[in-house]
């Protein structure tokens, strides 16, 4: 398919609409993406004339519902080049996915006394359930430090890694700064100097913002978990994805118990009552309850409507519009951008001193949408000593109209401001 931002962008009804009486400017597809008329309809359809609870019934609605499912299963697999669909956990996010393993994985096999790596440029999501589960299970967190222009100093690994670390879990691309971490190089690595330190190490990559840039092949990457979330890539909503190697998924405990994820249930009626469980083999082990059956069709079809642009062009259009918007930011005087010119993505920064809100509300008048605070990363905004800051994220629909907005409206701003 030839790429043209201005068909695309008729696929996205969002994009049509206005604020204020002006033409929408969507730069928060990093925060949340808006979805094409596909992804829409998918679910329109699969409501009307699909829906039924899935792995539950013999009638043939159900069983037609649950092969979709498990067809998109093996769409994710594919997707994201693992082995076998029987490595794709549905989720409801990359939080959850981050939860999932924080606790299964951590109770399972983190004890007190070990220690875990996490790094500096992480969102909330891969920090907070880590310090929940350390605190339960008294185990300590170690941080890989970032450099100035918002890299990965990971040669530290070799400082970090000893024989009691169990988990290192690391963004592949930053939310705030665009950085994009040499997520092979750095997991070699880390394997390296798991090996000369004798750890029995496992690699979690975070991949909510990298999803949606590049392509991605969990083997060649050699991450033992992956997690993304639906919402990031044109999708719904609500679901999201974590991969795990096969071997290891299957021997994680569950972490969430009900219907689905179970093989036998039974009970005596003496008391105490004896309960004897035996549990279903990944990945249904771990999709306790009516899953977000909807979510899955429009995840589906998310990932059909990404694979028909290309990641090829995507990445083409994404990192011509990044150079353009570098080249254009940097004429706006008193503007700060963070991160290294390298970024992908997104682009954070300040307006001199004032604070991000304000400039925020000042664009969201203008029709411009951007996130501003701290990014969920206060960590980061710590390291840099500010508040918070603007961020403008780049999706396959954005286009160099919309940077040429930004920068003349951040320039009346500045003036305003002045
Ligand atoms: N998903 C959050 C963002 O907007 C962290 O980057």
């Amino acid at each position: 398919m030839t790429f043209s931002v201005a068909s695309i962008r008729k696929d996205f009804p969002m994009l049509a609409e206005k604020i204020n009486d002006q033409p929408l400017v969507y730069l928060d597809s990093a925060a949340s993406a808006q979805k094409p008329l596909q992804v829409i309809e998918k679910e329109r359809q699969f409501l009307c004339h699909h829906y039924a609870a899935v792995h539950r019934g013999i009638h043939r609605l159900s069983s037609e519902a649950t092969a979709m499912v498990e067809n998109v299963r093996q769409q994710v697999a594919d997707f994201i080049h693992a082995a076998d669909s029987e490595e794709i956990v549905f989720v409801k996010g990359t939080t959850e996915g981050i939860n999932l393993i924080a606790n299964s994985y951590g109770h399972g096999f983190i004890k007190p006394g070990d220690n875990i790596i996490i790094s500096q440029m992480e969102h909330h999501a891969n920090i907070v359930p880590w310090h929940l589960l350390a605190g339960q299970i008294g185990f300590d967190i170690r941080i890989l430090p970032i450099d100035h222009d918002g890299k990965l100093i990971f040669e530290q690994l070799d400082r970090l890694i000893d024989s009691r670390t169990r988990i290192l879990s690391f963004t592949h691309m930053s939310n705030v700064l665009g950085t994009v971490n040499p997520a092979k190089q750095i997991i070699a690595y880390a394997r390296q100097c798991a090996e000369q330190k004798a750890a029995q190490l496992h690699i979690l990559l975070d991949g909510a913002q990298s999803i949606m840039h590049q392509m991605i092949d969990v083997q060649d990457l050699d991450c033992d978990f992956y997690v993304f979330s639906g919402h990031k890539l044109y999708g719904p909503t609500g679901i999201g994805v974590l991969y795990g190697k096969k071997a290891l998924l299957n021997a994680l405990p569950p972490w969430q118990g009900g219907g689905a994820m179970i093989d036998k249930v039974s009970m005596t009626l003496f008391e105490p009552a004896i309960i004897n469980i035996t549990y279903e083999k990944a990945p249904w082990r771990f999709e306790a309850g009516t899953p977000n059956i909807v979510g899955i069709i429009g995840l589906g079809e998310a990932l059909r409507y990404v694979n028909n642009i290309g990641y090829q062009q995507i990445s083409a259009h994404e990192t011509t519009l990044m150079q353009y918007a570098n080249q254009r930011l940097s004429t706006v005087n008193s503007l700060r951008l963070y991160g290294s010119d390298e970024r992908q993505g997104v682009i954070a920064f300040n307006l001199g001193e004032h604070h991000a809100y304000d400039v925020g509300s000042f664009l969201d008048n203008y029709a411009i949408a951007i996130r501003t605070g701290h990014h969920c990363a206060l960590p980061l905004m710590d390291f840099y000593q500010v508040p918070a800051m603007c961020r403008a994220s780049l999706a396959v629909y954005t286009t160099k109209e919309e940077i040429d907005i930004l920068v003349e409206k951040l320039q009346h701003i500045e003036k305003l401001l002045a």
